[in-house]
């Protein structure tokens, strides 16, 4: 079966790892962490381009990290779309602020011109996703934001590489988050980043993350422990350095796709955007019949998500979500990773246009 997604290793990932274990060092509970944790910030840095980089032992630990890091908390509510992940919806609900929902604009991502009629005088943040790997509207968030002093938090768990303007999502508003779950564009097992310009911030959720310890390693606030093995920080440093090829090859398989299927159910691209390609994402009304269908000819697709947040049972009773309810309905995600093949999208092609 070809999978939706999965993880990419070779010998340069079971050589990190042997090395880890012949130093024994699986973990470093200093500030700044242990050697391999410390090189795989410094390479999440740069790729990305922000000044400086945090890692966590998953992407739920990156956005609670975030949340208490710019202070959200008990009375405060944080904007962000329905249409996500159950884990962004989580990670406010666990700082006891209030998730506030918001709809989708047709890129799947958080309708900039709905945020405002749900500002109040509790809001604190604004927390876009890039789901797919599609970018938020992140000038008109940014706007916002700064005209009513709230903090932008983007969850970028599933578009490490997708790029807005000029810059990777992720480091466009004050932090941003990323995931290394094994699902994702590249993995370290389990586990996370922040990336932020922000000094400040950035100390904060170093002491966030290693159960409140400062750079003097003195108990000076709340903490958890949040930190990354370096098992995995040393797989991460090792798939940095592939992730290169394997966004190429999304955006090649993307590319196919686009030329071979139909255009009213191709994703639309934001102008100015260029996707990671975390996920190929269809809309059709057909979307079980098509699913079915390519199962039968080895080929995974998936619906993320049914139902939307605010229709799970921890997060029922918030209204005016109507296209993130209809989209929920029709969406189906293709794989486009590495390990998809040229006969594999002309499969996913001929079947989808024989149904649709
Ligand atoms: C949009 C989104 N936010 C947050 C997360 C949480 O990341 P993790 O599974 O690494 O905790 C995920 C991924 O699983 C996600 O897709």
């Amino acid at each position: 079966m070809i999978p939706i997604n999965a993880p990419i290793f070779d010998e340069e990932e079971l050589k990190m790892v042997k090395e880890v274990i012949q130093q024994s060092a699986m973990t470093d509970a200093s500030y700044n962490g242990g050697n391999y944790v410390r090189e795989f910030e410094s390479g999440i840095r740069s790729f990305v381009g922000a000044r400086d980089a945090i890692a966590v032992n998953s992407g739920t630990a990156a956005l609670h990290v975030a949340l208490m890091a710019i202070g959200v908390g008990p009375g405060d509510e944080v904007l962000l779309p329905s249409m996500t992940f159950i884990a962004s919806a989580n990670a406010v609900k666990a700082t006891g602020a209030r998730p506030v929902f918001v709809d989708v604009d047709e890129y799947y991502t958080i309708d900039s011109k709905k945020i405002e009629e749900k500002v109040t005088s509790r809001s604190k943040a604004i927390m876009p996703v890039h789901l797919y790997g599609h970018t938020a509207d992140m000038s008109a968030i940014m706007k916002i934001a700064n005209e009513r002093s709230l903090y932008v938090i983007e969850d970028a768990a599933q578009s490490l590489g997708s790029v807005y303007g000029t810059r990777m999502t992720g480091t466009i508003g004050h932090i941003g988050c990323y995931s290394f779950y094994p699902g994702k564009v590249m993995t370290t097992g389990e586990g996370g980043a922040l990336v932020t310009d922000d000094y400040v911030l950035a100390d904060r959720a170093r002491m966030l993350r290693n159960h409140g310890y400062d750079a003097h390693n003195s108990l000076s606030g709340f903490g958890l422990n949040y930190r990354l093995n370096q098992l995995s920080a040393s797989i991460g440093i090792s798939q940095l350095k592939k992730l290169p090829g394997f966004l190429q090859m999304r955006a090649s398989n993307a590319y196919v796709l686009n030329m071979l299927l139909d255009e009213q159910i191709r994703p639309k691209v934001r102008d100015g955007s260029r996707y990671n390609w975390y996920l190929y994402t269809i809309m059709s009304e057909r979307r079980n019949q098509i699913s079915a269908a390519l199962r039968a000819k080895g080929i995974d697709s998936r619906v993320y998500y049914d139902p939307p947040v605010h229709l799970t049972k921890a997060y029922l009773g918030q209204k005016g979500l109507s296209r993130t309810e209809e989209y929920s309905t029709s969406v189906l995600s293709l794989p486009v990773n590495p390990l998809v093949k040229s006969a594999d999208l002309e499969t996913m092609a001929s079947t989808v246009n024989s149904i649709i």
